[in-house]
C-alpha cells in the first residue's frame, strides 16, 4: 500500500490553515494540525472533516497544544508516526511542515511587541528545532505583504527591500531571516517563505471562513459585518490618496486560491532539489476601498454604509503583488474575481453571522 506524506500544519484551525486542510486533504495528503484555539475553535476542523468526506477526514489528526512548548511538538511529531501506520516505518514520519501558527493584528504588536516576538519568532525557533530533531526539513511558511513596509515600487517584487514598519511585520521578516540562515547552514532544508497580500472571502460552501473575535482590524471581514447588521457603518481611511477614488488600494486574494498556492509550494518543494524559494502570493490586481464595498453591497444585497475619516497611522496608498515569480516557478496564479470574494464571504457570514459560535 503506498503511503501518503504526512504534513504537520501548525495553526491548522485558523482561517486560512482551514481552507488550506481542506485544500491538502482533497489532494490526498496525511494531515496532523497543531494549533492551541487561540484564536480559532476545533469546529472550522470538524467542518473541514465534513467537507472533505469519510476517507479524507480520517486522514486528519488534531493534536491541542502550542508551538512554543517542546513537549507540544514532539506530541504532535509521534501523531506523525501513528499516522503513517504500522506497515510503513519511515525515518521521518512527518515530510513536511506547513506553518500557519502566530499572532497577525498590527495594532496589537505594536501594544504588546513582546507577546508577539514570543509566539511568532520564539515559537518559530522551537518548531524549527524540533523539525531538525525530527528529520524534517520541509518548511512551508506563512510570510506577509508586510514585510514590505511602505513600499517604493508597485507591483512589489520579491526582491523589493524587506523594510517592515510595525513589530508584527518584525517577526515576520525575522522569521524569514532565520529560515534564510537555516538554508545557508545546512543545504537540505526546502523551504518557502510566501509573503501573502490581502486574503479574504471564504469556502463557497459558506461553511467555512475568517471569524476575527472582537472588532475585526481589517476591511473585509467589518464590511461583512456591516452588511449582515452587526455593525452600523464602515469607517474608509482616507479619501485623499493618490489613487483613482481616494481610497487605498490592495490586492485581495480569495482564500481559496491562497490554500491552493500552499499545495502549489508545498508540492514544488517535495519534488525539486532542497531550495529556499520566497514567493509573493497575490493577483497583481488592486481594488480600492470603495470598489470593495460596492462589490460587497452588490453581492450581498444590502447597503454598507461609510464615512470617510482620517488615514490610518502606518497605511499605505496601494500595495499589489508582483504575482510573475509564483506564475513561473510554482505554475499558482489567482483564478477567483474580487466578485467571488464578496459573494463567498457574504454566504459564510449569512450562514454564521457570530462566526462559528454562531
Ligand atoms: P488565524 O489567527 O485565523 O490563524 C492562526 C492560527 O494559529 C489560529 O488557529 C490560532 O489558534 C493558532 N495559534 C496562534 N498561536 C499559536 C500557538 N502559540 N501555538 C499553536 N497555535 C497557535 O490567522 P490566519 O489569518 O489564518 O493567518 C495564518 C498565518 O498567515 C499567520 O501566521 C499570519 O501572520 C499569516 N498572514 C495572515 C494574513 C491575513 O491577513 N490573514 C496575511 C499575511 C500573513
Ligand atoms: C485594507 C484597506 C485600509 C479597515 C493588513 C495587515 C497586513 C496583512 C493583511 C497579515 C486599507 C482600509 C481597513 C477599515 C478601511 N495581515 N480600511 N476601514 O492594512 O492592507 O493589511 O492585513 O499579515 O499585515 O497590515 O489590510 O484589511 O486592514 O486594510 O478603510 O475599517 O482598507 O486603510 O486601505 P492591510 P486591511
Amino acid at each position: 500500500m503506498i503511503q501518503s506524506k504526512v504534513i504537520l500544519i501548525t495553526g491548522g484551525a485558523g482561517f486560512i490553515g482551514s481552507h488550506a486542510c481542506l485544500v491538502l486533504l482533497e489532494a490526498g495528503y496525511r494531515l496532523i494540525v497543531l494549533d492551541n484555539f487561540s484564536n480559532s475553535s476545533s469546529e472550522s476542523l470538524r467542518r473541514v472533516q465534513e467537507l472533505a468526506g469519510a476517507e479524507a477526514a480520517s486522514r486528519l489528526v488534531v493534536v491541542e497544544g502550542d508551538i512554543r512548548s517542546a513537549d507540544d511538538l514532539s506530541r504532535a511529531f509521534r501523531a506523525g508516526v501513528e499516522t503513517a501506520g504500522s506497515e510503513v516505518q519511515t525515518t521521518c514520519p512527518v515530510d513536511a511542515v506547513v506553518h500557519f501558527a502566530g499572532l497577525k493584528a498590527v495594532g496589537e504588536s505594536i501594544a504588546d511587541p513582546l507577546a508577539y516576538w514570543e509566539v511568532n519568532v520564539a515559537g518559530s525557533l522551537q518548531l524549527l528545532s524540533a523539525m531538525r530533531a525530527h528529520g524534517c526539513r520541509t518548511i512551508v511558511f506563512s510570510s506577509s505583504a508586510t514585510v514590505y513596509g511602505i513600499p517604493e515600487q508597485v507591483p512589489i517584487p520579491e526582491t523589493a527591500p524587506v523594510r517592515p514598519i510595525n513589530p508584527y511585520g518584525q517577526t515576520k521578516a525575522a522569521v524569514e531571516q532565520l529560515l534564510a540562515d537555516l538554508a545557508a547552514s545546512e543545504p537540505c532544508w526546502r523551504i518557502a517563505r510566501l509573503r501573502y497580500f490581502n486574503p479574504v472571502g471564504a469556502h463557497p460552501s459558506g461553511r467555512l471562513g475568517e471569524d476575527p473575535q472582537g472588532t475585526p482590524n481589517n476591511l473585509f471581514p467589518f464590511v461583512s459585518q456591516v452588511a449582515v447588521g452587526r455593525r452600523e457603518s464602515l469607517q474608509v481611511y482616507g479619501g485623499d490618496w493618490p489613487t483613482p477614488d481616494g481610497s487605498g488600494v490592495r490586492d485581495y486574494i480569495h482564500v481559496m486560491d491562497l490554500a491552493e498556492g500552499h499545495l502549489a509550494a508545498l508540492e514544488t518543494l517535495l519534488s525539486e532539489e532542497p531550495q529556499l524559494l520566497t514567493a509573493n502570493l497575490g493577483s497583481g490586481q488592486g481594488h480600492s476601498v470603495l470598489e470593495v464595498v460596492a462589490a460587497f453591497a452588490q453581492a450581498s444585497g444590502r447597503p454598507v454604509p461609510y464615512q470617510l475619516v482620517n488615514r490610518r497611522a502606518g497605511d499605505a496608498a496601494c500595495s499589489l503583488a508582483d504575482p510573475a515569480f509564483a506564475a513561473s516557478r510554482l505554475g499558482w496564479r489567482t483564478q477567483r474575481s474580487l466578485d467571488e470574494m464578496c459573494r463567498d464571504g457574504w454566504a459564510w457570514q449569512q450562514a454564521n453571522p457570530k462566526g462559528y459560535s454562531s
